[in-house]
């Protein structure tokens, strides 16, 4: 298995381009399936879960060529098959959102179980109840789902919280269905308005409205389009957050600050130093020092649950006690420990605290830590647990002192782009040692 070292104390330096957004482009391949006609996407990030998600198509039918780096056409001129191959169980979330596109392709569709980042539960009921609405017929089998329906057809769907995943899936079952669809408590996550301007390029007709309401009215036909895929908002604020902690400074160009307001936010009060142009952020280190804070991750405009992990570390570098709730996955501190080994001081806490309560209150979930800083990190073997707690230890190996090694790699480069040449070009002392091929299908991101 492949790990990295890295040697901590560079300040990373420099100018690298955003990629494109896993959690975008992931769901836009996905709605090529409701054309026959070609679509062409831009900005694609290549990474493993990109190619996961291609082959997943490619066993549906699709076919797809590279045009060049970061450009995919896509078509699916005839679904092949309606069944996604087991060989794709717990690869990822992807597969739950291919049913309703299936569904209109071919009348039923079944598809393995789920997989995806260890951060919590992670049902999908909310999905399933959604396609039940829309008028299919779910199954839900030892290793598979299995879905069936002659037509979808409108109707109001009230989500119990505003899922990325469950909107984007009433999305891409309801732009060709019979009828209107209303989402109630939806997610307007960039992600999910990026997927939206996809499909209204395709034909389709929907408005985002108050108070997280998105309309969908049915269209018969959808078209192939050509998009730029919006930029990857958390790679951007995790080499932020490493050019902040190494005393460096760093352009990322493609940055859009329109998607990253939150987090700037919070970066400035943190005593972070960033200047936005009209190609990207530069973030640099402003010589004074950090300031603690209480913080809460939510749902978009709040703070996303995904900069959890690298705020965190920026906590472990501030001047006091910081505070942080995570209020939408219940188990996303696994990591701590790891940190805790490297001289992080952080407790965690199964209360709700520095902010309101959340729907983890009374679950016993360790959703709180309390961040105690500035602490020294010192180097450490470590094992990445998921893909945004994998950033983070890449950002605390390089503020560590000594070289540290970092096993469980794969987490990573399934969900981000030559993250390694990155850094390396930033100045950072990284180094990829390889012991052993890895398998095709192997590791689970988001
Ligand atoms: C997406 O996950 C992202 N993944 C996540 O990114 C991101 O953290 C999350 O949205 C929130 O922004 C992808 O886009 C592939 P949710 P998703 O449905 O859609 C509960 C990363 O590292 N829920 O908004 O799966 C769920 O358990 C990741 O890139 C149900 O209870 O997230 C969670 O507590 C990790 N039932 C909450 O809702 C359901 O049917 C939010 O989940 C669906 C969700």
């Amino acid at each position: 298995m492949a790990y990295y070292e890295i040697e901590g104390g560079a300040p990373l330096r420099g100018h690298i381009r955003a990629s494109g957004a896993k959690n975008a482009i992931t769901k836009e391949l996905v709605a090529s399936l409701l054309t026959s006609e070609e679509c062409v996407f831009e900005n694609v990030p290549r990474m493993g879960e990109t190619q996961v998600t291609l082959d997943m198509l490619e066993s549906l039918g699709s076919q797809y060529t590279w045009e060049d780096e970061n450009t995919v056409r896509i078509q699916t001129p005839q679904l092949t098959a309606t069944e996604v191959p087991l060989a794709f169980s717990g690869i990822n979330r992807v597969p739950i959102l291919l049913l309703g596109p299936m569904l209109h392709r071919a009348g039923e569709a079944a598809i393995p179980m789920l997989g995806g980042c260890n951060i919590g539960p992670r049902p999908v009921d909310f999905h399933i109840e959604a396609l039940t609405r829309l008028g299919a017929e779910v199954q839900t089998e030892e290793a598979r789902f299995v879905a069936r329906a002659s037509e979808l057809h409108g109707t109001v769907i009230d989500l119990p919280f505003p899922s990325v995943g469950a909107t984007e899936n009433v999305l891409l079952s309801s732009s060709m269905a019979k009828g209107t669809t209303v989402i109630h408590n939806a997610a307007i996550e960039p992600e999910v308005i990026d997927l939206i301007v996809v499909l209204q390029k395709m034909g389709a007709i929907i408005s985002v409205d108050v108070d997280r309401t998105i309309i969908i009215e049915g269209v018969d036909h959808l078209t192939g389009l050509r998009h730029r895929t919006l930029t990857d908002r958390i790679e951007v604020a995790s080499f932020a957050i490493a050019a902040i902690l190494t005393g460096g400074d760093v352009f990322i160009s493609g940055a859009q600050q329109i998607n990253m307001m939150t987090f700037l936010n919070k970066l400035r009060q943190a005593g972070g130093g960033f200047e936005v142009n009209h190609e990207g952020i530069r973030f640099y280190n402003t010589g004074k020092s950090l300031q603690p804070m209480a913080l809460e991750t939510d749902v978009h405009p709040g703070f996303m649950t995904d900069w959890q992990q690298p705020f965190l570390i920026l906590m472990t570098q501030a001047d006091g006690l910081s505070v942080l709730h995570e209020t939408v996955y219940e188990k996303r501190f696994g990591y701590v420990n790891e940190l805790k080994r490297m001289g992080a001081q952080v407790e965690l806490y199964r209360q709700c605290l520095g902010g309101k309560t959340c729907r983890f209150v009374h679950r016993n979930f360790y959703h709180s830590a309390v961040i105690k800083g500035p602490t020294p990190l010192k180097a450490a073997d470590i094992t990445i647990p998921d893909l945004r707690a994998g950033f983070t230890y890449l950002i605390a190996a390089c503020i560590a002192d000594g070289v540290s090694k970092i096993d469980g790699i794969r987490y990573i480069k399934r969900g981000y782009a030559q993250i390694r040449e990155k850094f390396e070009e930033l100045g950072a002392q990284i180094r990829e040692v390889d012991t052993a091929p890895e398998t095709e299908l192997e590791a689970l991101p988001a």
